[in-house]
């Protein structure tokens, strides 16, 4: 089992960016504890950060052919990108919608997920926690339809 791990815009900042809001890990740390968790559960994991929406948008394709999940943090991306929402909607694995904030308890504008409908789930609010959680759904799935 190949799940892809990727992460949206900011998010390379993790560590300096509002830790008030996003905490103090780097997104290397918060990398290598799910590679640590997946490799715990015996699943394989692979990492990919963009700033570009286009950039993202060819990972997801690329994970249509060889990933069994994907655990997407699409950032502001979230909130406004149809174009992520129909690339989640067109490829073949289950994409789990995370965030490391509460969304819902945050601005209004953020209150809005247009990529929730095409996502399997949506994990919000636990740190990188979420990540954890989404990894372990993933497996699940996977067992369930294998
Ligand atoms: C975020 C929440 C988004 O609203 C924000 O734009 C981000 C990070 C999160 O992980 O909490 O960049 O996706």
């Amino acid at each position: 089992m190949l799940i892809s791990v990727i992460n949206g815009p900011n998010l390379n900042m993790l560590g300096e960016r509002e830790p008030q809001v996003y905490g103090s890990e780097t997104l290397d740390d918060l990398n290598s504890a799910l590679g640590r968790a997946a490799r715990d559960r015996g699943v394989d994991v692979e990492f990919f950060q963009s700033n570009s929406e286009g950039s993202l948008i060819d990972r997801l394709h690329e994970c249509s052919r060889r990933s069994d999940g994907v655990i997407l943090n699409a950032g502001a991306y979230t909130h406004y990108s149809i174009a992520i929402r129909d690339a989640i909607a067109a490829i073949r694995p289950p994409v789990v919608e995370v965030h490391l904030s509460n969304v819902h308890a945050r601005e209004e504008f953020r209150r809005v997920s247009v990529i929730a409908p095409a996502c399997v789930g949506q994990i919000s609010g636990f740190g990188s926690t979420s990540y954890l959680l989404a990894l372990e759904a993933l497996v699940r799935i996977y067992e369930e339809r294998s």
